[in-house]
C-alpha cells in the first residue's frame, strides 16, 4: 500500500473565518451575549447559579414545546395529522431533554437548598407563564392561572390568548368528530376556557380505534399524544420528588402547602380517557 497522502489530504485544513466587520453572525443568530447574561442571582450562594440556570434552561424546553403542540394544533385543524405527529414527536425528544436537565437539582438537600431559599422571597415556579400556557394546551384551563401575570403585559395577553383557543386536545378530539368518530356535540361545543374533563364517550372512541388496526394513523396519534402524556407526568413527579427531598413537607415560596400540592397536581392525567381507555381494549 502506498503511503503517500492524497492531494486533499496534504494540505492544512481551512481554518474558521476570524474577522468580522460587526458581532460575528453566530451572535446575530444565537443572541448568546444576552441569554449568558441573564444570570442574576439573589444570594452569594455559589450552588444558587446551577437552580438559576436549571430553571432558565427548563424555560427555553417549555418555550419549545408550546411551539411544536401550537404546530400539531394548527396542523390537526387543517386535517394534517403527519404533520402534527411530527410536531409531536419532536416534543418527545424535547420533553426528554427537559426532563435530563432535572439532574443537576435532583440531590439537593435542605441545607443546600436553604442557603440561597430565603433569598427567593415569593418567587416560585407557579408563577412562570409559559408552564401555565403548556399547561392550557394539553387542556388545564383555568382563568384564575391568568391573575398572578396581570401586572405583565405580554405575558397576560398570549395566556389570555391560549386561554380562550382550542387546546391541542380539543383538537384531537375536533379531528376524531370529523373522521367519523362518536365524539358528543357536549364536546365539540365545550367552553374551551374550561379545564377538560373526562368524558365516557370520548373514551369508548379511543377504545374502538385503539382496538382497530395498530398501524392505522389514529392510533399512532394516539401513541404520541400517551407519550407526550407520560412524559409530563414524569416532569411533575421528577419535580415532586425534587422538592420533597429539598424541603420535606414544608410550605413553599409561592404560598402553597408545598409537597402536598404538588402530590395533588401530580396526579391529574394528561389526556385522561387515552389511559382509561386503555381498560376496555
Ligand atoms: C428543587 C428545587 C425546587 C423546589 C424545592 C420547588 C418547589 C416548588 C413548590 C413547593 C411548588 C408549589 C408552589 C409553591 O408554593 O411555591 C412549585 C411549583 C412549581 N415549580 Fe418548582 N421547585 C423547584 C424547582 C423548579 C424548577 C427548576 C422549575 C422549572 C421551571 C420549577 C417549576 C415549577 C412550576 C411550573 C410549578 C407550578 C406547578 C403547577 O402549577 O402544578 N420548579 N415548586
Amino acid at each position: 500500500m502506498s503511503q503517500q497522502a492524497h492531494p486533499h489530504e496534504a494540505a492544512e485544513p481551512e481554518t474558521p473565518h476570524l474577522d468580522f466587520a460587526g458581532t460575528t453572525p453566530y451572535e446575530d443568530y444565537v443572541r448568546a451575549d444576552l441569554l449568558t447574561h441573564l444570570q442574576h442571582t439573589l444570594s452569594d450562594d455559589p450552588g444558587e447559579m446551577v437552580f438559576l440556570v436549571t430553571t432558565q434552561v427548563m424555560e427555553l424546553w417549555f418555550t419549545v414545546l408550546v411551539h411544536e403542540w401550537e404546530t400539531a394544533a394548527k396542523a390537526l385543524r387543517s386535517d394534517d395529522v403527519p404533520t402534527a405527529i411530527a410536531a409531536l414527536k419532536r416534543s418527545v425528544r424535547e420533553l426528554e431533554a427537559l426532563n435530563a436537565s432535572w439532574t443537576p437539582l435532583a440531590g439537593l438537600t435542605p441545607a443546600q437548598f436553604n442557603s440561597y431559599r430565603a433569598a427567593l422571597g415569593e418567587g416560585s415556579g407557579f408563577q412562570s407563564a409559559m408552564y401555565r400556557r403548556l399547561e392550557f394546551l394539553l387542556g388545564e384551563k383555568s382563568a384564575s392561572m391568568l391573575v398572578p401575570h396581570r401586572g405583565a403585559h405580554r405575558a397576560h395577553a398570549e395566556l389570555e390568548k391560549a386561554l380562550h383557543e382550542p387546546s391541542l386536545y380539543d383538537e384531537v378530539l375536533r379531528l376524531l368528530a370529523r373522521r367519523g368518530h362518536a365524539i358528543p356535540a357536549e364536546v365539540l361545543d365545550r367552553d374551551v376556557a374550561q379545564r377538560h374533563e373526562p368524558v365516557a364517550a370520548v373514551e369508548q372512541v379511543w377504545t374502538e380505534i385503539y382496538s382497530g388496526d395498530q398501524d392505522g394513523e389514529l392510533v399512532r396519534l394516539g401513541e404520541a399524544l400517551t407519550d407526550v402524556a407520560e412524559l409530563v407526568w414524569r416532569w411533575r413527579n421528577d419535580h415532586l420528588v425534587a422538592t420533597r427531598r429539598a424541603m420535606g413537607s414544608k410550605t413553599g415560596t409561592g404560598g402553597s402547602a408545598g409537597v402536598a400540592w404538588l402530590e395533588k397536581r401530580a396526579r391529574k392525567n394528561v389526556f385522561p380517557e387515552l389511559w382509561t381507555a386503555r381498560s376496555y381494549v
